[in-house]
């Protein structure tokens, strides 16, 4: 199969790449190499196009010839602050719509498409009283105040978090999450009107070798393995008990090459999670522990647009693709931790 992957020069997009070629796939990369992630543009080589899927020309040509697309370009992270909003829109939605129609141009039938586990906004939630419910935005107040879990929005009452399946009802929380639930939405409607066939991954928290480290854009478990190296301890926000799956890249990698060789229905999500639960504060603990370094310190600091809990149910992936996660955590850490930064690209 031949296969275009963008941003294939990323920290998921090369796990990708090397599954996919081990797989024995022809792949074609088409990645902008952005600045806020690349320290430097390498020259244009065979399989590699350096350009920015918002260009219809570029993303035109690169789809000459393709069976089956793996879209992952994005601007990823939660952001900045609000100066970051029209960029989210810009390369994950306007980049989105220029490749589907090119997608539409080309008769090209088969994409894979990146999502989220935050499109979800908040995971799933169930009152003793209320049954299932879905609290609202947390609230300012409530979050100085130290009161971190979300209460029933019936009754006021203590809630237990559970495993969010993919037909729960989608609240982005954020401009990064609104962006690849657009991308959802615009993949959709292409593929009922071409009759192409569209798998939306909606990964949950990816950590492993060549993560991104020290940029806006960085994940928890980078930045706690960076303050480590600097002898400093791990920073847990809100109480530590905020859950959340962790998976490894290497097993988004084999999820992404399943979904790519498999014809899924007009439109399927799939929730890609390692299916086994974590706090913040036992990833921060195992960390240190690995490395050996100081003990985490909590802070009750918090990020407004952070959900407090969101862990999936990833049946399904299981059950239509025959995929299986391979990694715990102590063994993904324990291989983050062995290996080195991510080479300048
Ligand atoms: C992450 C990704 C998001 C991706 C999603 C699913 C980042 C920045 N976010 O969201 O792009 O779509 O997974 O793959 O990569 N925390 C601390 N200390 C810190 C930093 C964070 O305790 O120094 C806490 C946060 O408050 C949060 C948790 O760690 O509760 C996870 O944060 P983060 O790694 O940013 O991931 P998500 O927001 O879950």
């Amino acid at each position: 199969m031949r296969v275009l992957l963008t941003g294939g020069a990323g920290f998921i997009g090369r796990h990708v790449h090397t599954q996919l070629v081990a797989e024995g796939h022809e792949v074609v990369v088409l990645d902008s190499f952005r600045p806020d992630v690349h320290a430097h543009k390498p020259a244009p080589r065979p399989g590699l196009i350096v350009g920015d899927v918002r260009d219809a020309e570029v993303a035109q040509s690169a789809l000459h010839g393709i069976d089956t697309v793996v879209h992952l370009a994005a601007k990823v992270g939660l952001g900045v602050d609000l100066d970051d909003l029209d960029d989210y829109v810009s390369s994950n939605s306007l980049g989105t719509a220029v490749l589907l129609r090119g997608l539409a141009h080309a008769k090209i039938r088969r994409l894979v498409y990146a999502s989220s586990m935050v499109v979800y906004g908040e995971g799933r939630y169930d009152c003793d009283v209320h049954g299932q419910v879905a609290p609202g935005p947390r609230r300012t107040e409530d979050l100085d105040a130290g009161r971190f879990e979300p209460p029933c929005p019936r009754c006021g009452a203590q809630l237990r978090p559970g495993l969010v399946e993919e037909d729960a009802v989608l609240d982005p929380r954020n401009a990064y999450a609104a962006s690849k639930l657009n991308g959802e939405h615009l993949a959709t409607s292409w593929a009922r009107e071409t009759e192409g066939h569209v798998s939306a991954l909606r990964f949950h928290n990816v950590y492993g070798p060549g993560m991104p480290r020290n940029t806006p854009y960085a994940g928890v478990a980078a930045i706690f393995r960076s303050a480590l190296e600097r002898g400093e301890a791990p920073t847990v926000f809100e109480d530590g008990r905020q859950r959340r799956d962790f998976i490894h890249v290497h097993d988004i990698a084999t999820a992404v090459s399943a979904a790519a060789g498999a014809l899924s229905e007009r439109f399927t999500a799939y929730n890609v999670g390692s299916g086994t639960i974590h706090t913040i504060g036992d990833v921060a603990a195992e960390l240190a522990r690995a490395y050996n370094g100081p003990t985490p310190v909590t802070t009750g600091q918090y990020r407004l647009g952070d959900v407090r809990h969101i862990t999936a149910n990833s049946d399904r992936l299981r059950d239509h693709l025959g995929w299986k996660p391979t990694y715990d955590l102590a063994t993904g850490l324990a291989d983050l931790l062995r290996s080195p930064d991510p080479a300048p690209a």
